[in-house]
């Protein structure tokens, strides 16, 4: 299977000699929901941002779909792969919800029906087709995040590259962006760049853990919830039941989800006996 996106051996620098991505190597491939987590300033959106041609490496080459992206557009990679900003005001600029999820779409040719399908589709998935006629900057911070998300699902690339959706939303925000990534899982490849290791870990197929410009860490969310020592180098902590789970005597120290947490308890329970 060709991967969507190949990096390879790729440096970055924002200013001369100072590298920000340190000879990263990276692939995905499709039907992967990989969550990028490290701590703030580790290279996370520089590296996504290479993903869609708003960068482009200063040593390297990535290679989109089996082809080099030296001489690709990002209006061209946007129908590979879509990066939705972290900051929703870094994205949004028309001043009609359903304009701005139009956008994208229309400029790539489609009118009409379909292009109408494209946006109620995807303004429908994120939950704000009643808000479709409202001025974005008329929504919180959480609608106008979803809007930034519409937007690049209505462009129905392989790979949608969510920046940190989860920073800022409230308890009902965060189930919302989890429903969310489980449903764009049925037909896209995602990455999800976030701290929130409790939604990381319940969402993420694998898991790629950056400390200044390296990767330290490409594999199941499992294992990266066991490499105390690395999470400690990148100031991560393992979700809340890994950890209560890592503090008891003869539990596994590997668990995810509060129901792996419950079966290894019945386990514990009926070896005393
Ligand atoms: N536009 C920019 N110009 C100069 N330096 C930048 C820019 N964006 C990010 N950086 C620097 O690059 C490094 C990595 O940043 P970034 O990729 O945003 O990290 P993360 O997403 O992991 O927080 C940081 O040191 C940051 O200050
Ligand atoms: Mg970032």
């Amino acid at each position: 299977m060709t991967p969507i996106i190949s990096a390879k051996k790729i440096c970055f620098e924002y200013f001369k000699g100072i590298k920000v991505l340190k000879n990263i190597n990276f692939e995905i491939n499709k039907g992967e929901v990989v969550a990028i987590i490290g701590q703030n300033g580790s290279g996370k959106t520089t590296l996504v941002k290479h993903f869609n041609g708003l960068l482009s490496p200063t040593k390297g080459e990535i290679i989109v779909k089996g082809e080099p992206t030296l001489n690709k557009t990002v209006a061209q990679l946007s129908r590979i792969s879509g990066y939705v900003f972290q900051n929703p005001d870094d994205q949004i600029f028309n001043s009609v919800v359903e304009k701005e999820v139009a956008f994208g779409p229309s400029n790539i040719g489609l009118k009409g029906k379909e292009l109408k399908d494209r946006v109620n589709n995807a303004l429908n998935l994120v939950g704000l087709f009643e808000k479709r006629k409202m001025h974005p900057l008329d929504l919180d911070l959480n609608q106008k995040k979803l809007v930034a998300i519409a937007s690049m699902i209505a462009m129905k690339p392989d790979l949608l590259m969510l920046d940190e959706p989860t920073t800022g939303q409230d308890h009902a925000g965060l189930i919302r962006v989890e429903n969310l990534i489980n449903e764009l899982r049925k037909d896209y490849t995602v990455i999800i760049i976030s701290h929130d290791m409790n939604l990381v870990s319940r969402v993420a197929s694998r898991i790629v853990m950056m400390c200044e410009g390296e990767i330290l860490f490409d594999g199941e969310p499992k294992k990266a919830f066991t490499k105390n020592a690395l999470l400690k180098k990148t100031y991560l902590k393992p979700p809340v039941i890994t950890e209560l789970a890592q503090s008891l005597k003869g539990f596994k120290k590997d668990i995810l989800t509060v129901d792996e947490f419950m079966e290894d308890l019945m386990r514990i329970k009926k070896k005393k006996k």
